[in-house]
């Protein structure tokens, strides 16, 4: 399995929890690595652009206020399958269903409020880390 790269953001109730660290670790556990890091407090503009695939669906509006209510850890992970162990991590989008001991079943509020994104493809990976690092991210990490 090739070392890939993906996008996470811990959102705004997650960064108001004051879990940033507890959620860093699972993913060291994990193996993987925080490459990039950044954070931010999104503008409703830069939240509707990030989410510009969910335009018109009906949470759309919801999910821009909440992902710039407050501020975010964008972080670009790096290791072996990292995008789909990323996910497996994060647990199911509704955290009603998310397994236990996932990040989701542990720290989302709600559907909406659920704590943590991640890239669900290699290629989405690439578009979404341009976006927040538009500069580029350190080729060599280690
Ligand atoms: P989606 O890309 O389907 O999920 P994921 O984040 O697991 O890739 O949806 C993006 C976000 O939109 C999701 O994390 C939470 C929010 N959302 C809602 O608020 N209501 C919904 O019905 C859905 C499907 C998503």
């Amino acid at each position: 399995m090739a070392i890939e790269r993906t996008l996470s953001i811990i959102k705004p109730n997650a960064v108001a929890k004051n879990v940033i660290g507890q959620i860093l670790s699972r993913f060291e556990t994990a193996d993987l690595r925080i490459v990039a890091a950044r954070m931010l407090h999104m503008s409703r503009e830069q939240a509707s652009a990030f989410y510009a695939v969910h335009q018109g669906k009906p949470f759309f509006d919801e999910l821009v206020e909440f992902m710039s209510s407050g501020p975010v850890l964008v972080t670009v992970l790096e290791g072996e399958d990292a995008v789909a162990k990323n996910r497996e991590i994060m647990g199911a989008t509704n955290p009603a269903n998310a397994a236990p001991g996932t990040i989701r079943a542990d720290f989302a509020d709600s559907l909406t409020e659920n704590a943590v994104h991640g890239s669900d493809s290699s290629e989405t990976a690439a578009v979404e880390i341009a976006f927040f690092f538009p500069e580029g991210v350190c080729p060599r990490t280690r």
